[in-house]
């Protein structure tokens, strides 16, 4: 199935948010299956943008890059590049807070316990969602407790087209070859896959994509 002359673009990755000079808040996202999907959606022709926070793995040939770190330069970037697009993947795991003061000098450990405090950063795929409406959007949930509701509330609430639900308990998923989901589509479809490499994952979704994205040129 053929993506040519579509326009998609991926977020990728972790996102860091800078504590003082020298420390940050992130986890564990490695960045593999944003760069899965990139690669399959080169296969099926189509141009992709992967907008990406600090990952330590190369990106497929052929994609266009944008390094950014914090999830406000991710939220940036992607608003800068949506309105050419036609389809939005947000495989990143943006970090959902960020210090409300960034410390301008390292702190020092002069006292035996600190509090930081934290404010919640923009969800970038609920702003997408809702500002571009025409998009197909596909979300993950990563989850370490139920999995299936909470993905479908997810699906919901940002008004997706396609949600992936990951179960990350136990170690799984992050910084990993293999991983095991659930797709659940907006018209209430739901596919249960076995375990596979995070290339075949990528495969299952834009297949999915590519067959909506046909049939919705035929209605
Ligand atoms: N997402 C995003 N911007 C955020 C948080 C999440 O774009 N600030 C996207 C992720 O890329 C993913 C989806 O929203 O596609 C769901 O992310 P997830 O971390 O599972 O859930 P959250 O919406 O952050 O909710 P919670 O952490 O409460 O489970």
């Amino acid at each position: 199935m053929n993506l040519k002359n579509k326009n998609i673009l991926i977020t990728a990755g972790p996102t860091r948010e800078a504590i003082d000079p020298v420390r940050f808040l992130s986890n564990k996202s490695s960045g593999k299956m944003a760069f899965a999907l990139a690669a399959e959606c080169l296969k099926h022709d189509a141009k992709v943008l992967l907008i990406c926070g600090p990952v330590s793995i190369v990106a497929p040939d052929g994609v266009q890059i944008i390094n950014v770190i914090s999830a406000n330069e991710m939220l940036d970037a992607v608003l800068e590049n949506i309105s050419a697009c036609d389809v939005f993947i947000a495989a990143a795991a943006v970090s959902d807070y960020r210090v409300k003061e960034t410390f301008v000098e390292k702190i020092k450990k002069d006292q035996n316990e600190m509090t930081l405090n934290f404010i919640k950063n923009p969800d970038i795929l609920q702003q997408v969602s809702q500002l571009e409406q025409r998009l197909f959007c596909v979300g993950f949930a990563a989850e370490t407790e139920n999995l299936e509701e909470n993905a479908q509330e997810k699906l919901h609430k940002k008004k997706l087209d396609l949600i992936v639900a990951n179960s990350v308990s136990h170690n799984k998923v992050f910084d990993k070859n293999k991983t095991q989901a659930i797709l659940f589509g907006k018209n209430g479809e739901r596919i249960a896959l076995a375990e596979m490499s995070k290339n075949e994952l990528a495969e299952k979704i834009i297949t999915w994509i590519a067959s909506s994205l046909r049939s919705s040129q035929r209605r």
